[in-house]
């Protein structure tokens, strides 16, 4: 295939990916969280070019991101009332929410699930699009499968190009980890099955029940037929690099360090961390926001300078840190060492 077609932000451009998105093209959009791989979700040969340009396997369901609860509903059926109240309170945003499915939402979008994963974003340029195609669109994050997640255009062309036709540039997306994903357990009780910018903590102010599905802090690899998410199962968000996350205070990081200085070695830690620090380095943002923001775009960076052996610092393991700690144990393919 040709080379990737780059658009900017302009209406003019705005149009040129919904009419290609029309057409069953694939266009990577950017939204608040990370950009995604986006076709128009009623196509099944539009999405079925997705999974094949993302190398994604196809028992991995897809997210399709609306503009309204109507467009949800139309999709959707027996919603509960706990849906409305944090739609209310989190969309736009980056939250998604497991419904049932009606039979207008093709099969290969949920990997043949009897429920689909539904999500109002923020981004303006993704809500422009979806509303001039007039369709939700179906989009995993727009990197190749088993790849860091892409939060800039640049990532994007890295991992694409050749293989979709366009790009729109939304510049660095603000949140840079994918949202959370929760499903219902019962009438008043949710699960979370990804962790994301959305905390528990924030979720528990709507609803009785917030449960923490158990494969998102554990650092053995899940039994497959246990997953509730199928996207958990799978080595995930993984650079060339070999990934060890190292848990502890700075001291202890830096003894664990000390004993692997290896050529091609580098540590990942907090911006606070770096006066003074021994050894090879890149930072990460000094707090659980900034190193959500920064995660993705860090693991890429360290394949771009030759990188072997990263240990990063793990982040905190609890509000949005959580969902940094989700993703590096899987980028670390759950090769998590406690100093
Ligand atoms: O922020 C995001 O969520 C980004 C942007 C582009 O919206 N999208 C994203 O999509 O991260 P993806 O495909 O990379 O991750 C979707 C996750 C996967 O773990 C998948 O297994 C899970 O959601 N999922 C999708 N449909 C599901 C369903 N019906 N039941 C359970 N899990 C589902
Ligand atoms: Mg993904």
């Amino acid at each position: 295939m040709k080379d990737i077609i780059c658009l900017t932000d302009r209406d003019s451009d705005l149009e040129k990916a919904a009419s290609l998105l029309k057409s069953g093209k694939v266009v990577a959009l950017p939204t608040e969280t990370v950009y995604g791989l986006a076709a128009d979700a009623t196509n099944c040969e539009a999405v079925a070019s997705v999974f094949a340009a993302k190398g994604r396997p196809a028992d991995n369901p897809l997210i399709i991101h609306v503009t309204s609860l109507s467009m949800m509903e139309k999709y959707t059926e027996d919603i509960p009332r706990a849906a409305y109240r944090l739609a209310e309170a989190f969309w736009p945003g980056p939250l998604t929410m497991i419904l049932p499915k009606k039979n207008n939402v093709p099969e290969i979008v949920t990997g043949g699930l009897d429920t689909v994963a539904v999500r109002m974003p923020s981004h303006p340029v993704m809500r422009k699009i979806i509303d001039l195609v007039g369709k939700p669109l179906a989009a995993p994050s727009a990197n190749l499968s088993g790849s860091p997640s892409p939060t800039t255009l640049a990532h994007v062309r890295k991992d694409m190009n050749g293989r979709i036709e366009a790009v729109v540039d939304g510049g660095e997306c603000t949140v840079g980890v994918e949202s959370t994903v929760i499903c219902f357990d019962g009438y008043d009780s949710i699960r979370i099955l990804r962790p994301g910018f959305i905390t528990a903590e924030d979720l528990r102010k709507y609803v009785d029940e917030v449960i923490i599905d158990e494969n998102i802090l554990s650092d053995v690899v899940p039994e497959v037929k246990e997953v509730r998410s199928p996207g958990m199962k799978y080595k995930h968000y993984s650079p060339a690099a070999r990934v060890v996350l190292v848990c502890g205070d700075l001291d202890h990081f830096i003894k664990y360090a000390a004993t692997r200085k290896d050529e091609g070695m580098c540590c990942l830690i907090y911006d606070q961390d770096a006066e003074g620090f021994p050894f090879k380095y890149m930072t990460y943002g000094s707090d659980s926001e900034e190193q959500a923001k920064q995660i993705f775009s860090k693991l890429r960076e360290a394949d771009e300078k030759g990188v072997k052996n990263l240990y990063v610092r793990a982040p905190q393991k609890d509000g949005v840190g959580l969902a940094v700690y989700n993703r590096l144990i899987r980028a670390a393919g759950y090769e998590v060492v406690e100093t």
